[in-house]
């Protein structure tokens, strides 16, 4: 199993120099720190000024096209990212529900991406309305088999699932209502995709695939959701903002995941 990931969502959030800033800060804490794998995911204009700082973070992008070049006003094509970054969350649930993005038009761009050398971190879960219905079960199965279409079982190691309930997520670093989902809820869905995952590509590899948790995780619920088995990680929105505090989830991790 690869090292378990902290991985900063920024959202549309910080300036070139906040980011360059933001680097700076966490280098020399993250130093110490040998056994988690630190992602940071900024806009693109970052990418470009924050691949320049030396530093253990690996860089990721927010979003990736499926077509290498063409006229797709505005996108951005994985051949552009090349040396920029090493990451790539797609499926992110502001994406599907912002930008009408589809499981079909998602696995696209994960095949693209895979064909470019990427490592996409797929978002995957479901919303309010489903998690009481008890549609849960449904809704993630059918996002997993229809984005990891066609996907074959050597790309998958590259690729790492993030399970983001839509209820769960924040509104950024100011909302304090937002509540995580339970930890042994979050583990109940991490097992039944790693089960998929053992029943589609085998159980060799379903072991070698991080489920990464996302919504909410903040630093003082991050230890209880790190002790869960199947969460191999986080995807961390509002909190990855403060240096402060992303760091303390970067520290618990590495601590309960030793
Ligand atoms: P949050 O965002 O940590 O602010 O809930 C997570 C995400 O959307 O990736």
């Amino acid at each position: 199993m690869k090292k378990p990931i902290a991985a900063a969502n920024w959202k549309m959030n910080k300036s070139i120099e906040e980011g360059a800033e933001f680097i700076k800060e966490l280098n020399p804490k993250i130093k110490k720190i040998k056994n988690i794998e630190t992602v940071i995911c900024p806009s693109f204009p970052l990418l470009t000024e924050l691949k320049k700082i030396p530093s253990p973070v690996i860089l990721g992008a927010q979003n990736a096209f499926y077509e290498d070049s063409g006229t797709f006003t505005g996108e951005v094509s994985p051949l552009m990212l090349k040396g920029l970054c090493e990451y790539v969350i797609l499926g992110h649930s502001e994406r599907r529900s912002f930008f009408h993005e589809t499981n079909e038009l998602i696995n696209k761009k994960i095949k693209k991406a895979l064909e470019h050398g990427f490592k996409p971190i797929l978002c995957i879960g479901e919303n309010r309305e489903e998690n009481s219905e008890g549609k849960t079960r449904e809704v993630i199965t059918k996002q997993l088999s229809e984005c990891l279409k066609e996907v074959k079982e050597k790309q998958l190691m590259q690729l790492d699932i993030a399970y983001e309930p839509l209820w769960a997520i924040s509104k950024g670093p100011q909302d304090t209502s937002t509540k995580s989902a339970v930890p042994e809820e979050i583990e109940s869905i991490h097992s039944l995709i790693r089960e998929w995952l053992s029943n589609e590509f085998g159980e060799k590899t379903s072991k070698e695939i991080r489920i990464q948790y996302g919504g909410s995780v903040k630093p003082e619920n991050a230890s209880e959701l790190a002790k869960q088995e199947n969460i191999n990680g986080f995807l961390i929105g509002g909190a990855s903002l403060k240096v402060d505090s992303f760091y303390s989830i970067i520290e618990t991790l590495s601590k309960t995941k030793k």
